[in-house]
Parts: C-alpha cells; sequence; structure tokens
C-alpha cells in the first residue's frame, strides 16, 4: 500500500487555522480519505501531559525546545508513523515548523540545533527508508500579527505564547515567512486576511493542486 499523505497547518495565534483543518478533513473524506486529525505539542497520552507543561509552565527557550521535540518524538511513532503506513492522510495542527518559528525566531533558540533536532527526531519512523520524515504539504497561515491580536482579544484565557507582547509574534511571523522562502514546495501561503470562504477556497486549492482531492486511481 501506499504511503498516506501528511498535512501540516501553520500560523502565529489567531491566524485561524482550526476551523480550516475541520473543513479540509471533510473534503478529504468525501474524496475516500481516511483522515486522522492530531495537533502539536500533542497527540498522544504522554505529548499532552508534555503540551500542558509548555503552555503552562515557566520554563526557559531550551527546555520548551527539549519538550516540544520529545512530544514530537512520541507523536511520530505512536500516531504519525503508524498512519502514515496505513495509507491514511493525517492533519495535523502544528508540527516542526512551530518550532522553528516560536522557539527559533519567537525566542532567539539557535536555528542549527533545531535543524539537527529535527533531523534525529524526525528519522528512524520506519517509513522514508527511515530518512528524515517530512510533511507533503504544510499550509501556512499568513496574517499580520496586529490583524492576529485583534481576533485573539476576545480569546478565553491566553497561555504562555498567546500572552506575549506583540513584538514576538511579529519575530514568529517573520520565522515562518523564512522558513517558507526556504522550503517554497513544501510550504504554501494561505492569506489569512481574506473573508473565511476566501481562505477555505485557497487550503482547498493548495490540496487539489497536489492531485489529492480528485477520485483519481490514486484517489
Ligand atoms: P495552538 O496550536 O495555537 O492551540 P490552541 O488553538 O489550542 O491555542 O497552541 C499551541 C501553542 O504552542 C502555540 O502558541 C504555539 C506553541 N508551540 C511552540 O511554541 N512550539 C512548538 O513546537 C509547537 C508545536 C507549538
Amino acid at each position: 500500500m501506499s504511503r498516506g499523505l501528511f498535512i501540516t497547518f501553520e500560523g502565529i495565534d489567531g491566524a485561524g487555522k482550526s476551523s480550516h483543518i475541520a473543513l479540509l478533513a471533510d473534503a478529504l473524506r468525501s474524496a475516500g480519505r481516511e483522515v486522522v486529525l492530531t495537533r502539536e505539542p500533542g497527540g498522544t497520552p504522554l505529548a499532552e501531559k508534555l503540551r500542558e507543561l509548555l503552555l503552562h509552565e515557566p520554563m526557559d527557550a531550551l527546555t520548551e525546545v527539549l519538550l516540544a521535540f520529545a512530544a514530537r518524538r512520541d507523536h511520530l511513532r505512536q500516531v504519525i508513523g503508524p498512519a502514515l503506513a496505513k495509507g491514511q492522510v493525517v492533519l495535523c495542527d502544528r508540527f516542526t515548523d512551530a518550532t522553528f518559528a516560536y522557539q527559533g525566531a519567537g525566542r532567539g533558540f539557535d536555528g542549527e540545533i533545531l535543524s539537527y533536532m529535527e533531523l534525529l527526531v524526525q528519522s528512524g519512523i520506519g517509513l522514508n527508508g527511515d530518512l528524515m520524515l517530512n510533511p507533503d504539504v504544510t499550509l501556512w497561515f499568513d496574517l499580520s500579527p496586529m490583524v492576529a491580536a485583534a481576533r485573539l482579544a476576545d480569546a478565553r484565557a491566553p497561555d504562555r505564547f498567546e500572552s506575549e507582547p506583540l513584538a514576538f509574534f511579529s519575530r514568529v511571523a517573520q520565522g515562518y515567512a523564512d522558513r517558507a522562502a526556504q522550503a517554497p514546495q513544501r510550504i504554501a501561503r494561505i492569506d489569512a486576511a481574506l473573508e473565511r470562504e476566501q481562505v477555505a477556497a485557497q487550503v482547498l486549492a493548495a490540496v487539489a493542486a497536489r492531485g489529492w482531492l480528485g477520485a483519481g486511481p490514486h484517489g
């Protein structure tokens, strides 16, 4: 059986990716795909515990990096790897680009160390001849930090990241833009400032352009 698809969703807090993940899941299921919805940090009992710590306990940037990658390793081994091996589509709310954007650009953590950890953590999952496993496509919800902050203002009690000042999110947004420039084939920019229907159309178009929504021989 062919390997499934690994699709990740990224963007600064308030960019509005959540509802679009559900819409894409519906579209993929209608096209006959089996879909697994998951998130990072999280997606397994262990990784959800690490998420709780990362989002709410004070810690330095290195500790954030270690927890994010520890959660990712468990998630890859328990959920993402097995689902892809079964030919399923994995839709994951955030992945390693978030570590580069938040811990790298946002906190100023060394990018070379992040690249090394990315290679270490995403290899040996039992797919890809055990080379580094990367998303097949990443939908990057690009929104100005000012607009995102206004959208977040009415949200529930902010976590450690959501309570960061605008300057932090400007760095994170730049981190995503830099990452997208380095991997233009993988990272598809979604203009998250548009109306909801237009954003949904861009998401579907990015996936359809890769031939993953059609009812072709490989469905
Ligand atoms: P988020 O995905 O926005 O979930 P919710 O919609 O429930 O708030 O929250 C996860 C937070 O964790 C987000 O602020 C980004 C941060 N994060 C990192 O700092 N590093 C990482 O590697 C990941 C995956 C997330």
